[in-house]
């Protein structure tokens, strides 16, 4: 499957100014590069001096950009053609001095007119010192750039390069390359679209140090929202218990229980455009959660419990009431260990879904904690599709894929 990557094949100029931190610029344009994109690299004179135009190019395989009127450039115009050419232009780190360039809509460097030239998406990275970023100089370039619609990767707080520790720190490069994603998938095909996806386990508290749990990784959940963010969807992403970390660049719920999530459910999908559980809810707690650790005392522990609400059911029978939007589509995953196509139509049908994930646990590669999975997608109009053995993320497109597809009848049958 090809990638579905934004960054696979953009064109990605990538200025890097005097921060201390430039040098981690260079594992930036790396990953940039290694997802596919074509990196071109402005250096101010400042950067230059703390890191080496070598390293980038080596990286790049490109050409680094320094000089406003370079002689070979120049017979194209070159201090314009990078802004021209770019789908996104990156600073980072970017200077106080350069924030204020940017504001002021200067051109005296090549990055400054490149930025001047461009109509592609701005992304900022901030790096600098705590007095000079928290300075309402830098603070009021900062909010000028960002009512202009540049997006700035908020700077983290940590140690600094003068030894203090302080907000100022450049974010890290995972982050800046996913804002980059969401920024360029706004031309995606499911931009507009708002959408919920829950992810990992459940855990259901039996006293204050144990929960009864299962092996949900979070994985397959995490990539659907991945996936949405990719191709231009708001992401609220309602997570459980995991064992990795959820994607940048979506909003983040936490709902540790069956309870705590059909309530974040239920609050988030009356705007949304599609919900898709992922997750693995507990289907009882216990009746009475002790107050206190349990004691080992007995001879047998008899422990109570009773049925968690079902959230698939709960919006089932509001949707049938009329109370939530039309438009909202709902995608079920049936993970099993035995009859999967048979529980699969009967959970399409019982929990009224627009499509069902159906995933035989059992199979090699598939279900909990593997970063592949194989299923068969069964659709309300009864049409069912089996894809081979796939990475969890392209599973996740075909899922989204599959979505599109019922919209559009949904469309055409208007
Ligand atoms: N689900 C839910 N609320 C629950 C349990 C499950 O919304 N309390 C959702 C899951 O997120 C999944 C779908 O329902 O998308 C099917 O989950 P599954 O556990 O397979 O279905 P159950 O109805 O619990 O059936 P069973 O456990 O008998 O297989």
């Amino acid at each position: 499957m090809a990638s579905r990557d934004p960054l696979d094949g953009a064109r990605v100029v990538l200025g890097v100014t005097g921060s201390i931190a430039a040098y981690k610029a260079v594992m930036l344009a790396s990953a940039l590069h290694q997802a596919g994109a074509i990196v071109e690299v402005i250096l101010t004179r400042e950067a230059a001096e703390l890191v080496r135009p070598l390293s980038f190019q080596a990286i790049t395989h490109r050409p680094v950009h320094q000089e406003m009127f370079s002689l070979l450039a120049e017979t194209e115009i070159g201090h314009v053609t990078l802004g021209h050419q770019a789908d996104v232009v990156v600073v980072a780190p970017a200077t106080a001095h350069t924030l204020a360039r940017l504001a002021l809509g200067l051109g005296d460097d090549l990055l400054a007119t490149t930025v001047l030239a461009t109509r592609a998406p701005l992304v900022i990275a901030p790096a600098m010192e705590t007095n000079m970023l928290l300075h309402p100089a830098t603070q009021g370039h900062l909010r000028t750039l960002r009512e202009r619609g540049a997006v700035i990767v908020e700077p983290e707080a940590g140690h600094l390069a003068s030894g203090a520790r302080g907000v100022g720190r450049l974010a890290e490069p995972a982050v800046i390359l996913d804002t980059v994603r969401v920024v360029l998938a706004r031309r995606g095909d499911l931009a507009g679209w708002r959408v919920v996806v829950t992810a990992g386990g459940t855990q259901e508290p039996i006293d204050p140090v144990r929960v009864l749990a299962n092996r949900s990784s979070g994985k397959m959940g995490f990539a659907v929202a991945q996936a949405a963010r990719d191709r231009g969807a708001q992401v609220t992403l309602i997570v459980g218990a995991t064992s990795v970390a959820p994607p940048h660049g979506v909003r983040v719920i936490e709902a540790p229980t069956a309870r705590t999530m059909c309530e974040a459910v239920l609050r988030t999908i009356a705007e949304a455009d599609a919900l898709v559980m992922a997750a693995a809810v507990a289907d009882y707690e216990a009746a009475a959660p002790a107050a206190q650790k349990i004691k080992k005392r007995e001879e047998r522990l008899v422990l109570e419990l009773v049925p968690t609400p079902d959230i698939l059911g709960t919006v089932a029978a509001q949707r049938a009431a009329g109370a939530l939007p039309e438009r909202l589509l709902v995608v079920g995953f049936a993970a099993e260990s035995a009859d999967l196509l048979t529980h699969a139509r009967e959970k399409l049908r019982r929990k009224r879904l627009d499509l069902i994930v159906a995933n035989d646990i059992m199979a090699a590669g598939s279900g909990f904690g593997t970063d592949t999975n194989q299923v068969v997608l069964l659709d309300r109009s009864g049409a069912e599709r089996a894809l081979p053995l796939l990475p969890k993320l392209d599973v996740a497109h075909a899922l989204w894929d599959h979505v599109l597809a019922l919209r559009q009848q949904e469309v055409r049958a208007r």
